[in-house]
């Protein structure tokens, strides 16, 4: 074994056991054209430790994606190693519908103990199909249930899964354009200060006149009472305290705050997907609880099952008119991930690794800022905790009214090729594919915090070079 250090990236060689190129050629011929993380992230994990993962090609690599947000604790983590191999050893079942065990018993009181005060102390839950989709169709269902409504209130940018009634609240026009219409869904413009669906602005994007904020909560009240507004009365509204697919936008905690007063004083019950923002990662345990809210329905997964498929929703015990059956699924008791998700639920707060990740996102954040004043092609960073997004742009494109350059989604993709290329994992998220976007585990160390932002600022010079419209100036930056 060898180590070498290339670009401030720990470029670690481990004998290769297996063949990687085989294997990606196997899968290109053999999976199917849907596939996506393993287009642009060519590697072949073998084995993963932290937040590193070691690929079949003798590298090691930075995990900053950690299974979309999955892994709280990073891979392979003791405590979570230790309750599924004890679980195995102890004989007992692995799949057990949703019948009762010790198992599920204990997740439930350790979740029970976390869950945002508000929801109830007679809060129930319901165990779902192992996605996070799975658990927003529980979620709309039970709404739907509840309140004898169909229409569903959604964002712009929103993101909530694949299976249909999730996909229909999804913002994402691309995927869903192939398909028919999945339900009654009325979309409603969930404030973005840097692409502003008012063209105006909010915080520190704005610059005089209206409120970019102001003017949703304005449009969804003054929506919501029209008589001639065309929206039926709603059965929910699902909205993500942070988007996370749709390129890392935070909800500002007064705008969540009059959300979840428009829907009280309506009677409509609000539907939180913390599926990608729950277990710590946006610096509390529930990015809830940055603005003080309580939801109805609180739905969950990723890293609530430790690493392993779960998916539950907690919701108030009135909103509970579901007869026997009325959402059910085959793998609803898989009681690996149940031990999984306890101990992370239990590392998670025993070490206060929420604060943490508030800590370590800020540094993180910082060190974006800094970058982002280096390059001009990063247009804005932004993020909550240990969910953080660099959207990159043309900056000789037009700005737009708030000053937003062109989205440069080729850019951004150059940029995940190099950071790959230096050893560090991302993703690219939001429209257009242009937002470069960071999820490490929670665990992720100060050290590695700095090698990530080395490597990017690194990548970020590398693609910003090689991009064909481009030249480089005397001091080495990227202009067209
Ligand atoms: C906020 C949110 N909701 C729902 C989902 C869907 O979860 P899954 O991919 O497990 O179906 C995701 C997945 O990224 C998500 O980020």
């Amino acid at each position: 074994m060898t180590i070498s250090t290339r670009n401030g990236a720990n470029v670690g060689r481990i004998a290769p056991a297996v063949d990687p190129v085989g294997i990606l050629e196997r899968q290109q011929a053999r999976e199917s054209a849907a596939r996506t993380y393993a287009r642009t992230l060519p590697i072949v994990p073998v084995r993963a430790q932290g937040s590193v993962i070691h690929g079949a090609d003798g590298r090691t690599y930075l995990d900053c994606l950690s299974g979309a947000g999955t892994l709280a604790l990073g891979h392979n983590h003791p405590d979570v190693v230790r309750a599924i191999t004890d679980t195995l050893a102890s004989g007992a079942p692995l799949h057990t519908l949703d019948l009762a065990t010790p198992e599920k018993d204990a997740f439930t009181e350790e979740l029970r103990g976390c869950l945002p005060s508000g929801l109830g102390d007679d809060v129930k839950l319901h165990f779902c199909g192992p996605s996070g989709a799975d658990a927003v169709e529980a979620a709309i269902k039970l709404a739907q249930t509840a309140t004898g409504n169909h229409t569903i209130l959604a964002f712009t940018g929103g993101y909530h899964g694949m299976t249909a009634g999730a996909l229909a609240v999804t913002g994402n026009v691309a995927v869903k354009s192939p398909l028919p219409p999945g339900g009654s869904v009325v979309r409603l413009p969930f404030p973005h200060p840097y692409r502003c669906p008012f063209g105006v602005g909010s915080g520190p994007t704005r610059t005089a006149g209206p409120d970019g904020v102001e003017l949703s909560l304005r449009y969804i009240e003054r929506l919501l009472d029209d008589p001639l507004g065309g929206v039926t009365s709603p059965a929910g509204l699902i909205v993500e305290a942070v988007q996370g697919e749709g390129g890392v936008v935070p909800a500002p905690d007064h705008w969540l705050r009059a959300i979840r007063e428009i829907t009280r004083r309506r009677g409509i019950p609000l539907i939180l997907d913390e599926v990608q923002t729950g277990v710590g990662r946006t610096g509390r345990l529930w990015a809830t609880q940055h603005s003080g809210i309580a939801p109805d329905i609180l739905v969950m997964s990723k890293a609530i099952g430790g690493g392993l498929p779960m998916a539950v929703i907690a919701y108030r015990a009135e909103l509970d008119g579901w007869a026997p059956g009325a959402h059910t699924g085959t793998f609803r008791g898989n009681q690996l991930a149940m031990v999984a998700g306890t101990a992370t639920l239990r590392r998670v707060r025993a070490d206060r690794l929420d604060e943490q990740a508030g800590r370590l996102g800020a540094r993180l954040l910082a060190g974006l800022v800094d970058i982002a004043r280096e390059y001009s092609q990063v247009g804005d960073v932004r993020g909550r905790g240990l969910m953080l997004g660099a959207e990159i742009v043309d900056p000789s494109g037009p700005a737009d009214t708030v000053g937003a350059r062109p989205a440069d989604p080729r850019l951004a993709a150059a940029v995940r090729s190099e950071c790959l290329r230096r050893g560090l994992i991302v993703e690219l998220g939001g429209r257009h594919s242009a937002v470069v976007r960071l999820l490490p585990p929670l665990t992720i160390t100060p050290d590695q915090v700095e090698r990530a932002l080395s490597i990017l600022a690194d990548a970020i010079g590398a693609a910003v070079r090689s991009h064909p419209d481009l030249h480089v100036d005397e001091s080495g930056r990227g202009i067209r």
